[in-house]
């Protein structure tokens, strides 16, 4: 499903500005003046329906949020969206993504949350050299093998949030660890992740469980956590599936038997809804609700301003996204086909983001502190800094720093 909002139509205001042009090579490479003047068009390809939707929406508003905020242009260009929603399907991504590139013609892609589907845009956005800035989607790949100059992440690497919460674990007396998630590669990656930082520092995984996405049916493996009795129990689920794996975890009587540790996202954006079962709940992420620095209290301000909920780690990433593709467009006046000089600059950004001061390594993907945070009174507390300014090793990409 694609929804646009039409702000001045590009291809009108190129026809309508033909002749302030001196040729038609004018219309390839635009002056920045005249780039100015032409909106920047979005694509959105998020999930708008099915387990992640929220998670879309968050990014989506998050996005939209920051645009505002800066005037409703981005490097001094009015933007316009074209939107759709991928339903965290990774069998259409590939003719989704060729939609809003060769159809629809747009300028960057946004997307997405799931890292199945990212995959497949990370090969189209390769093959068409078209900008990519990944909002959610953890997938190692890419910024990893597939890293590429024109791909970007203002998320995480799902290696990058777990690997520091395997010491966590480990420094909390904990030696026998069960670990369960969906059965796909964000699943599998943060698990493995996981998995080394906790036995690299002497633990060990009793066994791994896990459902395939997105089923949420979850009794008979909480009943095998139950007969294996593990010290702890670490989890990656997200969304829908993370509010009904928290509230099952409790209702088979765990919640507070067998500690419960995760990545970030078992409890970001889900809290109202998993209540008391999330009290007490770990988890690693670049996120914390509480983080007291100006950038996240004003974040949390103007988010809350312009949609009535309480930002989330999903908005924030949006958030960024949108000040990232400002930093590159400013660099060149709002000229985005001068490619060199906007990946140069998005390379370089420093943003001061509500999660913290945000670089990107050579791969395009965040260097971050990750947060040990657990839920107290309904939100996500910060207990410490996990491990600062945490560098995904970008195993496999070749891009030179
Ligand atoms: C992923 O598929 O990469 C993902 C989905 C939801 C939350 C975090 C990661």
């Amino acid at each position: 499903m694609t929804s646009s909002i039409h702000t001045p139509n590009r291809r009108r205001f190129l026809l309508g500005t033909a002749g302030l042009v001196a040729s038609a090579a004018a219309f390839r490479f635009p002056t920045p003046a005249i780039a100015q003047a032409v909106p920047l068009r979005v694509g959105f390809m998020l999930p708008y329906s099915g387990t992640f939707a929220k998670l879309g929406d968050f990014v989506d508003n998050g996005f939209r949020v920051q645009v505002e905020r800066l005037g409703g242009q981005l490097g001094g260009r009015p933007v316009e969206f074209v939107k759709v929603d991928d339903e965290s399907k990774p069998e259409s991504a590939t003719d989704n993504m060729n939609r809003l590139v060769g159809r629809e013609k747009v300028d960057v892609v946004v997307g997405t949350v799931h890292s199945g589907v990212a995959m497949a845009m990370v090969k189209v956005a390769r093959d068409t050299d078209t900008m990519l800035v990944i909002p959610n989607a953890g997938v190692n790949e890419a910024t990893g093998p597939m890293c590429a100059p024109n791909i970007f992440r203002t998320s995480f690497s799902n290696w990058q949030v777990c690997h520091p919460m395997g010491k966590v674990v480990h420094d909390a007396g904990h030696r026998r660890v069960v670990t369960i998630t969906w059965r796909y590669a964000a699943g599998d990656q943060m698990v493995g992740a996981f998995k080394e930082g906790f036995t690299d520092a002497g633990g060990e995984i009793v066994e791994e469980l896990a459902v395939p996405f997105p089923e949420v049916e979850f009794q008979a493996l909480i009943t095998r956590i139950a007969t294996l009795r593990p010290d702890a129990v670490f989890a990656f689920f997200a969304g829908g599936g993370a509010v009904k794996f928290v509230k099952d975890y409790a209702a088979a009587g765990l919640h507070g038997q067998i500690p419960l540790y995760g990545s970030g996202f078992l409890t970001d954006g889900t809290l109202e809804a998993q209540g008391a079962a999330a009290e007490g709940v770990q988890t690693t992420l670049h996120y914390a609700d509480d983080l007291d620095n100006p950038a996240n209290t004003q974040f949390l301000k103007v988010f809350k301003d312009k949609t009535g909920a309480v930002g989330d780690i999903y908005a924030v990433q949006g958030w960024d996204a949108a000040a990232l593709i400002d930093v590159g467009l400013r660099a060149t006046n709002g000229d985005w086909a001068a490619r060199q000089e906007t990946v140069a600059a998005m390379r370089s950004a420093k943003l001061d983001s509500p999660r913290g001061p945000l670089g990107f390594n050579k791969a395009g993907n965040p260097v971050q502190d990750i947060y040990l945070r657990e839920v107290r009174n309904g939100r996500n507390t910060m207990v410490k800094v996990a491990e600062q300014a945490v560098n995904d090793p970008a195993r496999g990409c070749r891009i030179s720093a």
